[in-house]
């Protein structure tokens, strides 16, 4: 049972903003702050459509209809989680299907630079486990050139049982034994995101492939893809330089897959 059971930290915007660097406070476009919102990805997908720009912000402290991968809910209570969505504007072809993976690696240095020092892993293709627990998820959504990152780690779970039922889940408070500090998580995040994105726009996955082997949860385990139109089995073998999930079936046969549902064949992860 976690000891944190209360919202003691409301967000502001000027304790979020005072963790910003001057470079990325140039960057930051506008910061908003939501008490209730359907999703915060919906929300700046509309925005977008009129006014594409890069940097925006926002952040709720519940969502009525927040999303999840692969069209699902994501369980988003007013209990001191996370709920935050920003802007990046690409070029028109730029392909950025591994994008999910570098921001997995952004959220680790987040929590690093925040001070948690418990070791927290990485499922492909962006999920943040602790003790195969989900801490936290990313959802990519594309509207012409802009995309919006849409982020949410749990803090603190209002009914464990329930979001355990639903999720899987765990959250910071509960890993760290402590009360967290949402503002300077919040801000610390914003930080990350505003430094690293350009970043990747030049360079790519590759400054993020050391970290995120490092953490990688399913490595050299049994696990099952499932993609709309084929199943696959075998032993996850990594991630190549581009991301894609490297997987031997048991005809020794490596697939390198860029997208799919990735769980462990024996048990639910
Ligand atoms: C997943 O693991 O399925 C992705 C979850 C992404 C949830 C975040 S919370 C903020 C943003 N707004 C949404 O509606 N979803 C994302």
């Amino acid at each position: 049972m976690s000891h944190f059971t209360y919202l003691d930290e409301f967000l502001d915007s000027h304790s979020i903003l005072s963790e910003l660097d001057q470079v990325n406070q140039a960057r930051l476009n506008r910061l908003e702050i939501f008490d209730t919102i359907d999703s915060t990805n919906a929300y700046l997908l509309q925005q977008v459509r009129r006014q594409p720009v890069s940097g925006w912000v926002c952040f709720a402290e519940t969502q009525v209809q927040g999303r999840g991968r692969l069209g699902r809910e994501w369980y988003s209570p007013r209990s001191g989680n996370l709920y935050c969505s920003m802007t990046w504007c690409v070029e028109q072809q730029q392909e950025v299907a591994n994008l999910s993976l570098a921001v997995a690696v952004i959220i680790l240095r987040t929590l690093k630079k925040y001070g948690v020092t418990q070791e927290v892993g990485v499922k492909w293709p962006n999920d943040l486990l602790f003790s195969g627990k989900k801490l936290a998820g990313i959802l990519l959504e594309r509207s012409g050139e802009t995309i919006v990152i849409g982020i949410g780690i749990n803090i603190l779970l209002p009914d464990k049982s329930l979001s355990s039922l639903i999720q899987q889940a765990i959250g910071l408070a509960e890993i760290t034994g402590h009360p967290v500090q949402r503002n300077r998580l919040a801000g610390l995040l914003v930080n990350e995101l505003l430094t690293q994105l350009p970043i990747y726009a030049k360079e790519g996955l590759q400054p993020y492939l050391h970290e995120w082997r490092q953490h990688d949860e399913l490595l050299g385990k049994m696990i099952h893809v499932s993609l709309p139109d084929r199943q696959y089995t075998g032993k996850m073998c990594g991630i190549s330089d581009a991301g894609e999930l490297l997987l031997e079936d048991e005809k020794g046969i490596m697939h390198a897959l860029c997208s799919g549902e990735a769980t462990l064949s024996k048990g639910f992860l």
